[in-house]
């Protein structure tokens, strides 16, 4: 890899946030307490054979009681931000009608929380723990989901919405529809690529519905987002066709949600490509009115890169319907230990392109990597980690000197936790948390991120090491 990542003297722009993101399932535990009910995860997660080592989030990193020394970690980091996320089923167990107090004070305390140590919160609304009850009735096959989903949003809102900086409703929708409906390798498991389409629609819509909700809840003007994992995918060199690859790849894997919620319309070659599975009967006439609503900023989630070809009798991916015909080639290392190669110069070229596609305010709202540590004498020595978190931090600073609108940056994770079907085999957090005690050690990489946090600027590497 070129060592052009690795300039000195980059510096974070005034205003721009530096934080930590996480998510509910992955870190609260306390799954049955103060009256939260089960989501498609809990159910997930302990059916057999469903998560690596069995393991499951009933404990995670038992957040929900470690809350207050967990906010004081941030503090220490010089955090800007926190993004985290609600769960759903704490605050409206079973997923509709009344609101559960207990779960609205733990957020807000969370909330003030923050606010006490000069954090600005950051609200993920959904990340992925969708009320069992409401996955018994069809899930984001549901059409109803996207209502219930808006209503919910408007009851958080309305609790939390005088206090909490941005809003964002969904997290990575393509995991949602494809990987919990089409590969069946996230919750709820299903494997009906027809049925993840619609999943993909509701779950548009559900984006739609929610943001006039978070705008009339909200008395303090917040930022509101959406967040999308989207696939930088390239052509493979040597073949031709490449291209052709790219472009179906692309449309079931990004403009399938970025073209209805920022420009009001489905592609007509993904229609194409998906004519033979799905003829999207269920869009009804003014859903793309509704999923069209202004957003302030775009959220985008970054970890790699994919590279495609057409090859006549490939299987195409489970996780992107309708890819028959299409490969999926091994990226050039070096990889990180989920086996995602690492390549800054993809998220630069997704900023950019956003960017300029948009023209709206991005943030970078998740970008970090496992990796295997090892405690030696009470710490934990993360070069590679450090080493992927500046060079990604560069090329969002090169983005940003190409004129991108970037805002933010929010390294997964604060703390390791639970990593859905990897269970608590894979490590991201720049905060080690030892499952047996809860002992969190923050390892050399929370040290590299409270300089940058504050000299607001890269450290040179060397000195780190
Ligand atoms: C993203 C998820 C996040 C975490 C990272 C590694 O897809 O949003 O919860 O699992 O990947």
């Amino acid at each position: 890899m070129s060592d052009d990542y690795r300039d000195l003297g980059v510096t974070l722009p005034d205003g721009f946030l530096l934080g930590t993101a996480t998510a509910s399932y992955q870190i609260e535990g306390a799954v049955s307490e103060d009256g939260r009910t089960p989501s498609v995860w809990d159910v997930f997660s302990h059916a057999p054979g469903r998560t690596e080592n069995g393991d499951t989030g009933d404990v995670a990193d038992d957040h929900y009681h470690r809350w207050e020394s967990d906010l004081d970690l941030l503090r220490d980091l010089g955090a800007d931000a926190y993004r985290f996320s609600i769960a759903w089923p704490r605050v409206q167990p079973g997923g509709a009608g009344r609101v559960n107090d207990a779960g609205i004070a733990f957020y807000s305390r969370l909330v003030d929380g923050m606010l006490e140590r000069g954090i600005r919160p950051w609200a993920t609304l959904y990340h992925w723990d969708l009320p069992q009850e409401l996955e018994d009735a069809g899930g984001w096959t549901n059409r109803d989901t996207a209502s219930r989903f808006a209503e919910y949003a408007a009851r958080a809102v309305e609790a939390l919405g005088d206090r909490v900086a941005g809003w964002i409703t969904l997290n990575e929708p393509w995991c949602s529809a494809f990987l919990g409906y089409a590969a069946g390798i996230h919750a709820p498991g299903r494997r009906d690529p027809a049925a993840s389409l619609a999943a993909a629609h509701h779950l548009n819509l559900a984006h739609g519905l929610a943001v006039p909700e978070i705008r009339r809840a909200a008395s303090n003007d917040p930022t509101v987002a959406i967040t999308l994992n989207l696939h930088v995918v390239r052509p493979a060199e040597d073949e031709d066709g490449g291209g052709e690859a790219v472009r179906r790849v692309d449309a079931i894997g990004n403009r399938i949600f970025l073209d209805p919620v920022l420009h009001g319309r489905y592609p007509q070659d993904l229609l194409d490509d998906q004519r033979a599975i799905s003829d999207f009967g269920f869009v009804r006439p003014g859903d793309l009115e509704l999923i069209h609503q202004p957003i302030d900023l775009l959220g985008v989630n970054y970890y790699s890169t994919s590279r495609v070809r057409l090859a006549p009798g490939a299987p195409g991916s489970p996780a992107f319907p309708s890819t028959a015909g299409i490969e999926w080639l091994p990226e050039p290392g070096p990889l990180t230990e989920m086996g995602w190669n690492i390549d800054p110069s993809g998220l630069e070229e997704l900023l950019v392109r956003s960017h300029e596609e948009f023209g709206i305010p991005l943030a970078v709202t998740e970008n970090g990597a496992a990796f295997p540590d090892r405690v030696t004498d009470g710490a934990v020595h993360d070069p590679a980690r450090i080493d992927y978190l500046h060079r990604h931090l560069a090329a969002c600073r090169r983005a940003i000197d190409r004129g991108v609108d970037l805002r933010g940056y929010f390294v997964w994770s604060l703390l390791d936790n639970f990593e859905w079907s990897f269970g608590f085999s894979k490590r991201f957090g720049i905060v080690r948390v030892d499952y047996a005690t809860q002992e969190r050690i923050p390892k050399d990489s929370a040290r590299w991120f409270a300089e940058v946090a504050a000299t607001r600027a890269l450290p040179d590497p060397a000195e780190l090491r």
